[in-house]
């Protein structure tokens, strides 16, 4: 939809939004109106550089072109159906993603949150039948994200912060420990768990990857104990990290993997790929869900996944997350830079606030998010090259120095 087809201006957009919207979003003060690759532009046709891509979303370009013809495609041809029939997208799908990752099976939900409900699910009933009814605890790490349903609110190890409080009971079953504690993971670990789950590196508790001695320990600590290694790759899967999956920066493999954001180049969905064991916990009934594999988005999905290897776009993170890291280091202020691939966070000193800088950022076109009070995180397009980290770095230096 255009403006101009709808007799509205930008102004009465955002009264609408305002009246009748539920708001739980902190909008940037623009309207959205056309993005392709790593731009979105406004009604007035003025360009914004996109270093936040949907959220880690739109990977392979915003609007990718053999995206939106398989979306196009497809829509025009079998838009929905439940689950009951076999779809050609959804059989494609699986196994690309399968075969592309090295897994055994898949289950497609429609997002990050969900997939996780279903890893969550998942493991506990594996735990139940095969060792007994107690056989359900998690282990998490504090300052995780995993979503904002109960199960994955619950595996969200930040009981102080926005997400989980005044929604309290969270669900039972949980304990959390410190990331990249190994020791302090095997002490949460009881008789009752069945699994550790976490993320390969913090998104949203700060951007911090998972060390090389904690990813190897976990995994060995879960096949010395019968107890399953999960990985929330919502936000590090398909390719942002340098490789297709951030464990394979680790050269191990999880027993179950979540995967949502990118897997679809825009449209939603999600899903989990586990062991062909530890599959067998699910079977006729035991979950579902209508939308789960849509075939719309299982074909976006199918075209995304074929331009994120067509153009080796995982080396092209590992590329430019080197060169834009090494670029920001040098801002003022910094006190850290930290990240893997193209999932960046830059840590000011408390001199600098993360908001004041996204706001600076946003009035000189420059789109990121902030975390906390004195980090911002970047999650670009996948297809950026030197000039745009170069023309993001700019920006970046000069709304810092404006603040200072
Ligand atoms: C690591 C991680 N897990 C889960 C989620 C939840 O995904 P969704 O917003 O699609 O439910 C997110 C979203 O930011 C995430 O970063």
């Amino acid at each position: 939809m255009k403006l101009a087809d709808t007799g509205l201006t930008a102004q009465d957009i955002k009264d609408k939004v305002n009246k009748y919207m539920i708001e739980t979003y902190e909008r940037f003060d623009f309207l959205a109106e056309t993005a392709k690759d790593q731009y979105i532009y406004d009604e007035k046709g003025e360009k914004y550089l996109d270093f936040y891509a949907g959220i880690a979303v739109n990977s392979a370009g915003s609007c990718n072109e053999k995206v939106v013809e398989a979306v196009v495609n497809q829509a025009k041809t079998l838009m929905h159906t439940f689950n009951y029939p076999y779809t050609i997208p959804q059989a494609l799908l699986a196994e690309k993603v399968c075969t592309t990752i090295g897994m055994d099976k898949i289950y497609f939900q429609n997002t990050g949150t969900e997939a996780n409900e279903a890893m969550i699910k998942m493991a506990r009933k594996y735990g139940i039948e095969k060792y007994g009814p107690n056989r359900y605890h998690i282990v998490t790490a504090k300052m995780g994200f995993h979503g904002r349903t109960f199960g994955s609110m619950s595996a969200t190890g930040q009981p102080g912060n926005g997400c989980q409080v005044g929604f309290g009971p969270m669900t039972y079953g949980f304990s959390y420990a410190p990331y990249n504690d190994l020791k302090a993971f095997k002490d949460a670990c009881t008789e009752n768990t069945i699994a550790i789950m976490v993320e390969p590196v913090q998104g949203e508790g700060g951007v911090h990857p998972a060390t090389q001695e904690f990813m190897q320990g976990l995994r060995e600590f879960c096949d010395e104990n019968g107890m399953l290694l999960l990985l929330d790759e919502v936000q590090t899967g398909w390719c942002r990290t340098g490789k297709v999956m951030s464990y394979m920066n680790y050269g191990i493999k999880p027993d179950i993997v979540s995967m949502a954001k990118a897997l679809g180049g825009g449209m939603p969905i999600g899903a989990i790929c586990a062991t062909e064991e530890v599959s067998r916990a699910f079977s006729a009934g035991s979950h579902g869900t209508t939308f789960g594999g849509h075939p719309v988005s299982c074909a976006a999905a199918l075209a995304e996944i074929d331009e994120l290897m067509d153009r080796n776009l995982a080396d092209n993170a590992a590329k430019m997350g080197a060169y834009f890291m090494e670029k920001l280091k040098t801002l003022p202020h910094v006190k850290e830079v930290r990240g893997q691939g193209l999932l960046i966070g830059v840590e000011f000193d408390d001199t600098v606030s993360s908001v004041d800088v996204k706001h600076e950022c946003l009035h000189r076109h420059l789109l990121l998010t902030a975390i906390g009070d004195h980090i911002i995180r970047m999650v670009p397009p996948l297809i950026i090259d030197e000039k745009d980290c170069d023309e993001a770095y700019e920006i970046i230096k000069a709304s810092v120095e404006a603040l200072s």
